[in-house]
């Protein structure tokens, strides 16, 4: 027993390669990770369960999976399966058993069955991902408990962009629900081609010719070139294949999966803006403290590292690099309607959470992010960077090959829904701009 514990933590380790060690950089000045009080939707929660303004429910089913849904505003549509052993509780994942994750803008929420906690992270406008477990046995006050090192392991590793993020895998699974590494593991995001996604997620939907890994148990040794997935593709009724009566919804919806990864590397890619920002503009005001420069004084260096992780930021928020659809999409789940009505909407009623599904992801591709107040919480130096370089693509001045997705038609209704959505944008968005005929 000792040594399958031993190596499938090995397995696991070997898949995550944590290459940053743990809460090195950011439990430092300015970032102080692990001592800063959180404020993100977690801590709000359980101030108002300390104060007796709310109860969570616990049922013998899912626990406090439902209660802590819904006090979070998270939709049941959003679930998805992972049977891949590849996360924290990986001796509750099999193919049988496996586990579902929950989100929305702000948090995501994990859940095994027979799990001794749900798993949970939230976005924090200035930490990061924060995680949180929260004990799944009856309690008349249940306490969400802040975790570090136990998930920043795994999840402040190189895999999450050396900062607390998250993390999407495509695996090649065995009957046990183990990866195959010898075959290889990919992480996911909006960029990753269709074909390598959700080894190890199960995937309810259809999506015409195009081939995935999801659904896919592979049983003996294979090479990735001989696997066939064919029954694994344009699933629409995931039931015959596991009992999905345990779990809140029978559904692993499609488009919640495309969601989540952007949504996850849009996390990661703007708390990496915050942490460099800060961690540049601390290590300015030292030098120019030893130096005896003015407090004020701008080094080169600060500004080429903003603009190495602001052009990032701006290329993925605007989905330059996208997956390009072959086929439409469409989930089960019910996920893409809830998604999307949740706008806002300008008078035209457009709204940047309105769905393309047939080319690419989203009809008018600038994430919904935007709005989200750690977005907004980005230090001064690098939103301003990212806002500016936004708008040269939007009204037209950026011409690179990196923005050619974007149609002149694109530009122009993405400038118009931000500008009637989205307050806070700077005064120069206002004006008219000239864009090419
Ligand atoms: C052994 C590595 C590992 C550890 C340790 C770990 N996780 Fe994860 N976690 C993952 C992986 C990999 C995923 C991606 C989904 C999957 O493969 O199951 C994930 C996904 C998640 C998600 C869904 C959002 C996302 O990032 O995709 C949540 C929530 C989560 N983990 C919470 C936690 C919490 C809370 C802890 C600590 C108590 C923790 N995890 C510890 C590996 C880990």
């Amino acid at each position: 027993m000792r040594y399958v514990g031993l190596s499938v933590l090995m397995t696991v380790l070997a898949l995550t390669q944590p290459s940053v060690s743990v809460g090195d950089d950011f439990d430092r000045e300015p970032i102080n990770y692990g001592t800063t009080q959180p404020r993100d939707c977690i801590s709000r929660l359980q101030k108002r369960l300390d104060q007796a303004e709310t109860t969570l429910k616990y049922t013998d089913s899912s626990g406090y999976l439902q209660s802590v849904l819904s006090e979070l505003q998270v939709s049941p549509t959003t679930q998805m399966l992972v049977f891949s052993k590849t996360s924290l509780q990986r001796q509750c994942i099999t193919p049988e058993t496996p586990r579902a994750v929950y989100f929305n803008d702000e948090v995501y929420v994990g859940f095994c069955r027979e799990g001794e906690v749900l798993e949970i992270s939230a976005v924090d406008p200035q930490l990061g991902m924060v995680f949180y477990t929260l004990e799944q046995r009856p309690d008349a006050q249940p306490k969400f408990v802040r975790q570090t090192d136990s998930c920043l392991l795994c999840h402040g590793s190189s895999q999450s962009h050396g900062v607390p993020g998250n993390l999407v895998r495509s695996v090649y699974p065995d009957a046990g629900g183990f990866p195959i590494l010898s075959s290889g593991s990919f992480r996911i995001d909006q960029t990753s081609p269709i074909e390598k996604r959700w080894g190890g997620w199960y995937v309810s939907g259809e999506h015409g010719t195009h081939k995935h890994l999801g659904n896919l148990i592979i049983h003996g040794k294979k090479e990735p070139e001989e696997i066939d997935n064919s029954q694994g593709l344009n699933v629409t009724d995931l039931t015959p294949r596991l009992n999905l009566k345990p779990y809140l919804t029978p559904h692993s919806d499609i488009v919640a999966l495309m969601v989540l990864e952007h949504q996850a590397m849009a996390h990661n890619l703007i708390i990496q803006a915050n942490f460099s920002t800060r961690q540049a503009l601390h290590y300015q005001a030292q030098l120019n403290l030893e130096l005896k420069e003015p407090p004020g004084h701008r080094w080169a260096s600060t500004l080429s590292r903003i603009r190495s992780v602001g052009d990032p930021l701006v290329k993925y928020l605007l989905f330059s690099g996208e997956a390009r659809l072959q086929s439409p999409i469409k989930g089960t789940a019910g996920f893409t309607d809830q998604f999307a009505k949740q706008g806002p909407r300008d008078t035209q009623g457009r709204s940047l959470r309105d769905f393309d599904l047939q080319t690419r992801l989203f009809k008018y591709p600038c994430s919904y992010l935007v709005y989200s107040p750690v977005f907004d919480a980005l230090p001064a130096d690098v939103r301003d960077y990212v806002l500016q370089r936004m708008w040269d693509v939007l009204n037209g001045k950026d011409s690179t090959p990196e923005f050619a997705h974007l149609s002149t038609a694109d530009r122009t209704a993405i400038r118009e829904i931000l500008i009637a959505t989205k307050p806070s944008l700077p005064a120069y968005w206002k004006v008219e701009p000239r864009l090419p005929k």
